[in-house]
């Protein structure tokens, strides 16, 4: 291979890749002060200019002369966006690589640079193509589920970035794979009423829903929860909830107060990916003990409801029929269920265990898309 002029420009008509030049140096140069770049690469810092200089006038030519590193300049919008490299190894699997400047960010560049990289691949006859980013990396995840890549599994301390390990997430896609997302990945949209505010959790919840989750009422009911229960179990469940998102397991909301935008409590629609009935999904709920007694959790759980049954083309969830499980003696929980308009079916003996060591009986309840609820219609919310 001759660099430049045997490096292939690969163009979807927004997104072109193409040999990098000594003009991407100073462009290349800034995204790596983006501290995104650093925290999720393995660039070396601080980054200085001559690094970029001699990526880009040595690394990057010899790794085409040796066929050992195939980097491609992004372009978009008429200028440098990004980089973009493939492992080629044994010719038969590659890895692929990527970074998009901050200003060209959440336009689709990415995704659009990962499947021209790997429809070329498999054009030159490879069979896969992986993709690996530390845990935590949501944004590269997107890409590759955007592009494709299925079957991913965590590996705990396989990377290393400057010298401390890393769990990593790895994923691949095949030649004959089509390079169209796996399976679902939910949204939490923002829904609004008079009384209560549902939206994403986020980091500075953390301490709410610890309140919340060491309250010795919650504690009772909901037995699994760590006691004691720590700050770290409040992030710890935060970052969950994406993992959740992401594998299209659940969505699950922050209930928040309209004025002041405080954590009330929290929603879940959950078991979205039922082994038997994939229309089917459970609904859980926990409040703040401030924000007992006062309708929120009715409020909220009808809101989850609605979106629930709203269908999957409409910006919902597809759900056909929910089910509700409240302990015996949690009249509170009980009574959300029935005011929403949950029938209910019956009674699990014995399937709750507590804390002191009994087991209660379940309380099993079921609401379906076909049933009367309140809030069906939109005047009655
Ligand atoms: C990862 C990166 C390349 C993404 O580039 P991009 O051009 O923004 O990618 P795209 O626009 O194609 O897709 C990004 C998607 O991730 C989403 N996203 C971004 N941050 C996210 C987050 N924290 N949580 C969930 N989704 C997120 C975007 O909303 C977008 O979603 P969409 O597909 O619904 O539009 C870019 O953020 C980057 O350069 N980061 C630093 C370097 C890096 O991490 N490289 C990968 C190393 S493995």
């Amino acid at each position: 291979m001759r660099f430049p002029e045997d490096v292939p420009t690969l163009t979807d008509g927004v997104v072109t890749l193409r040999a990098h030049t000594v003009a991407d140096i100073q462009p290349l140069y800034d995204v790596c002060q983006d501290p995104e770049m650093q925290r999720w690469t393995t660039i070396p810092l601080p980054y200085e200019y001559q690094r970029a200089e001699q990526y880009v006038t040595e690394l990057i030519p010899a790794g085409w002369v040796k066929g050992n590193s195939w980097a491609w300049a992004i372009d978009y919008d008429g200028r440098y966006a990004g980089t973009i490299d493939l492992l080629p190894e044994d010719r038969i699997v590659g890895e692929v690589g990527f970074s998009v400047a901050p200003w060209a960010r959440g336009n689709g560049v990415g995704t659009r640079a990962v499947k021209l990289v790997v429809r070329h691949c498999f054009d030159e006859g490879f069979q896969r193509v992986t993709w690996r980013a530390y845990v935590g990396n949501w944004g590269s995840r997107r890409v590759a589920w955007n592009s494709g890549f299925r079957n991913l599994v965590t590996v705990l301390g396989s990377g290393v970035a400057r010298g401390v390990r890393k769990d990593e997430w790895v994923a691949s896609i095949a030649r004959d794979d089509e390079l169209e997302p796996q399976g679902r990945w939910w949204k939490v949209p923002v829904i609004e009423t008079d009384r209560v505010r549902l939206r994403p959790l986020r980091g500075t919840d953390a301490k709410r829903v610890a309140e919340a989750c060491s309250d010795k009422r919650t504690q009772k009911w909901l037995a699994g929860l760590p006691n004691p229960y720590q700050l770290e179990d409040a992030e710890g469940f935060i970052e969950g909830r994406l993992e959740l998102l992401a594998s299209g397991e659940a969505v699950s909301w922050a209930i928040a107060d309209p004025e002041t935008d405080e954590l009330l409590g929290n929603v879940s629609v959950f078991d979205l990916k039922n082994r038997i009935d994939k229309t089917m999904a459970e609904v859980g709920y926990w409040a703040h003990p401030e924000a007992r007694g006062r309708g929120v959790m009715s409020a909220a759980v009808r809101c989850a409801i609605r979106h629930a049954f709203t269908p999957v083309e409409d910006g919902g969830l597809g759900r056909r029929r929910l089910v509700l499980f409240a302990a015996e003696g949690n009249a509170a929980s009980q009574r959300v269920a029935e005011v929403n308009g949950f029938t209910r079916t019956g009674r699990q003996r014995a399937a709750s265990p507590g804390r002191d060591g009994e087991f209660r009986d379940l309380h099993c309840f079921d609401l379906l898309a076909t049933d009367e609820w309140p809030g069906k219609s939109p005047e009655t919310s």
